[in-house]
């Protein structure tokens, strides 16, 4: 588990989901937080990992045969208004990096009201573009790096800021905000945080808007130069801040 996953678990902690649950994953990508969610609930709880990219829910369905946890997961292709008859009265849906890709996130949460029950949670794992270097380091493999990221989310129209919209976004799409908290990713001249898979799952991206050329980066190396600079110079940075924030239905 990187950093962040382990914020992830905490959350899901604190927010109270967990055993004997029936939970939705939106954007539930290569699945890893789908897997979270599985051993959570346990063998009375049910899981459906929700995503528009079938070539994801293949990553997901591989994941969670390896687990063994197949047996309590429905992995569908569908969006947030897409829930199965079957998939209905939901304790919860959570989602991890993929409000800030919806055009418009507060009617994005509005469709999820059908399926959840009263009382049920939406639980919202986003991360911002706010980052704090050390000033007094020199570290542009980590800015370029860090603008790759930036340029691709601004070519998809993605909200940047959306960890900074939770709750307004929860409270006009007509939920009961419980909390909103973030927390930053550090990056010291010893952490693994795995930018270099991150890059690797974008790379598609990065070409094709013409943000990096074909061949110009090499992943496997990535990981190892990025420590190298925070070595060189010492630094301890924040990379980016990670919000979590959830909310329930009225349960009237
Ligand atoms: C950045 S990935 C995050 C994956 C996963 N939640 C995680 O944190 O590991 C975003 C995922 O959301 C999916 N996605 C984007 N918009 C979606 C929508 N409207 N409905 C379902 N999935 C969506 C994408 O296909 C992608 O797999």
């Amino acid at each position: 588990m990187n950093a962040v996953d382990l914020m992830t678990g905490q959350w899901l902690d604190e927010a109270g989901i967990g055993r004997g649950q029936r939970l939705l994953d939106i954007g539930c990508g290569p699945g890893v937080v789908t897997e979270m969610l599985a051993r959570r609930v346990g063998p009375g709880g049910h899981v459906w990992g929700a995503d528009i990219d079938a070539g994801m829910l293949n990553v997901a369905r591989r994941r969670l045969d390896a687990a063994g946890l197949s047996d309590r997961v429905d992995l569908i292709q569908a969006g947030f208004d897409a829930a199965p008859e079957d998939a209905k009265g939901w304790d919860g849906v959570v989602g991890r990096r993929v409000l800030k890709y919806q055009r418009d996130p507060v009617a994005a949460l509005k469709a999820l009201f059908p399926a959840l029950r009263p009382g049920g949670h939406v639980l919202f794992h986003e991360h911002d573009m706010v980052t704090a270097d050390d000033p007094r380091a020199d570290l542009p493999l980590h800015r370029t790096v860090r603008s790759w990221l930036r340029q691709m989310l601004e070519h998809e129209g993605a909200h940047l800021n959306m960890g900074h919209d939770l709750h307004r976004a929860f409270t006009e799409a007509g939920y009961k905000v419980e909390k909103v908290e973030a927390r930053a990713n550090v990056l010291t001249p010893d952490s693994d945080y795995p930018i270099a898979q991150i890059i690797a799952g974008v790379m598609p991206r990065l070409e094709r808007y013409g943000i990096v050329k074909t061949g110009e980066v090499d992943t496997e190396l990535l990981d190892h130069s990025l420590r190298q600079e925070r070595r060189r110079a010492g630094a301890t940075l924040v990379w980016e801040l990670v919000f979590c924030g959830w909310a329930r239905k009225p349960a009237d």
